[in-house]
């Protein structure tokens, strides 16, 4: 019972570690969530095999327009963004959220949050009030497991999407970026009560890289619990 986010510099490899840790969740006879949070790129639902995306939950939420009303109108003076209710439900379950807004193929399920589909159509707060509160309301049984895939950088952690998430896990590729951006996410991730944050590197090609890597992320107090 677990809900975890991956993190990291664009193209640093998240969604294909979304990939490969579900499948090996699903592997070890847990139920699977995968929930794609990134409103840029659409091609998470291929990597995990599926043949089309699912309709998002926002349009489950009744679409962004809606939800950006809800915003507006929702905001009197020291209500805090962080109190609305754009789902109507007050805790969702995996088996509540009806087809096509979840997929399911080789026992892994799969969501999407919402994607940027038009040129000026505002900015994407929508996704992120959406995502923190699908995240908030999701109650998982045991052996169920919620693995994230976020939007590169850190603007999810100012949109509150963490609040809810109990491990982050940092795709830390070789590039000075990826790293001072991995130092950010910690402290970050810290100010948001996650658990427990931890970082696994990508694209590393020799063992003096891999060493290199581990080093500079422990001296800013991050654990390395992988390396590809
Ligand atoms: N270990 C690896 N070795 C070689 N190529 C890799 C590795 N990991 C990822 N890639 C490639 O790097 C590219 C970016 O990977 P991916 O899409 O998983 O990153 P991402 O962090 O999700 O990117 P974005 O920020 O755009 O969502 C892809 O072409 C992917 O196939
Ligand atoms: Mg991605």
């Amino acid at each position: 019972m677990m809900k975890i986010s991956i993190c990291g510099k664009g193209g640093s490899g998240k969604s294909s570690i979304v990939t490969l840790l579900a499948n090996r969740a699903r592997d070890r006879s847990y139920q699977v969530l995968v929930v794609d949070s990134d409103e840029s790129n659409s091609g998470l639902y291929r990597l995990l095999g599926f043949d089309i995306p699912p309709t998002t939950l926002m349009e489950l939420a009744g679409g962004k327009k809606r939800v950006q009303q809800q915003m507006k109108s929702g905001f009197s003076p020291g209500e805090s963004e962080h109190q609305m209710n754009v789902l109507a439900q007050r805790e969702i379950s995996i088996k509540d959220i009806p087809y096509p807004h979840i997929l399911q193929r080789d026992g892994i399920r799969f969501v999407s949050i919402g994607k940027i589909l038009q040129s000026l159509e505002g900015c994407a707060c929508p996704m992120g009030v959406l995502s923190r509160e699908f995240l908030k309301k999701l109650r998982l049984k045991d052996k169920e497991i919620t693995i994230v895939d976020m939007e590169a950088g850190v603007e999810h952690f100012g949109r509150g999407v963490e609040t809810s998430i109990d491990d982050v896990l940092t795709v830390v590729e070789p590039s000075w970026e990826s790293i001072a951006l991995a130092e950010r996410v910690n402290s970050l991730a810290a100010g948001s009560g996650v658990s427990n944050t931890w970082a696994v590197l990508n694209k590393v090609t020799s063992n003096e890289m891999a060493s290199k890597l581990e080093g500079e992320l422990g001296r800013r107090g991050i654990t390395v619990i992988g390396t590809i």
